[in-house]
């Protein structure tokens, strides 16, 4: 089974790392999909978030999290006291996958070979950051990096080991919370996230 490793460049800086994988043909999400969503942010990025797939507004746009769950997001980061622009941005699948309904695409869940065939670039692009801390956003980059067994309801906010950082912490989706039809549950799991942002970002220096 093919996977990213095979286009891994020689040179693994921030800027090789993308251009490489704009040519990825690991797995078959490249094919529907307009272009290779790569991570966004600076390469000395103290705190990495990781998403699980770009959106419909993503691929069109090339850029990870501008959707309304990038705006989420980005509102959770500020009441959180963070600046997107420090923090480093990516997914753990670079390619969009939907379903059509009508003129819709509607987002569709990667499975666990598009997984393992991408999970090579987030590697990379962790081991180029070398963040002091990492939030994964939801149940899919919590598992890449915390292993298949991770449950989201029973280890959300708590500081957790990886081989990428000692402070790795999961916590909710902002698309979890935007589809959560209950307001006060909705409010809660929000001041959840900016509380994981917080504890993440706390005590070392990933504010500067
Ligand atoms: N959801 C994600 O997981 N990642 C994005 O980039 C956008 C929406
Ligand atoms: Fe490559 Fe990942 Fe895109 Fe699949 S989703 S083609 S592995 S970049």
């Amino acid at each position: 089974e093919q996977t990213a490793a095979h286009f891994m460049p020689e040179e693994r800086t921030l800027e090789s790392l993308q251009t490489a994988a704009e040519g990825c043909r690991a797995c078959d999400l490249h094919r529907c999909a307009s272009r290779t969503v790569f991570g966004e942010g600076p390469s000395t990025a103290r705190l990495v978030i990781v998403g699980e797939q770009p959106g419909d507004q993503e691929d069109l746009s090339g850029k990870p999290f501008v959707g309304p769950a990038g705006q989420l997001l980005d509102q959770a980061l500020s009441q959180a006291g963070l600046n997107r622009q420090q923090v480093y941005v990516t997914n753990v699948v670079k390619h969009f996958k939907f379903t059509t309904r009508g003129k819709r695409r509607l987002h569709a869940k990667p499975n666990s070979r598009e997984i393992f065939a991408c999970r090579p670039w987030l590697e990379a692009e962790l081991a180029a950051v070398q963040p002091q801390a990492i939030v994964c956003l939801g149940v899919t980059p919590a598992q890449a990096l915390l292993g298949r067994d991770f449950r989201l309801t029973q280890n959300r906010g708590r500081i957790l080991h990886t081989e990428w950082s000692r402070r790795t912490v999961a916590t909710w989706h902002p698309a979890a919370i935007l589809r959560m039809p209950d307001p006060a549950r909705s409010a809660q799991m929000q001041s959840q996230l900016v509380d994981d942002l917080v504890l993440a970002a706390s005590p070392t220096d990933v504010r500067h």
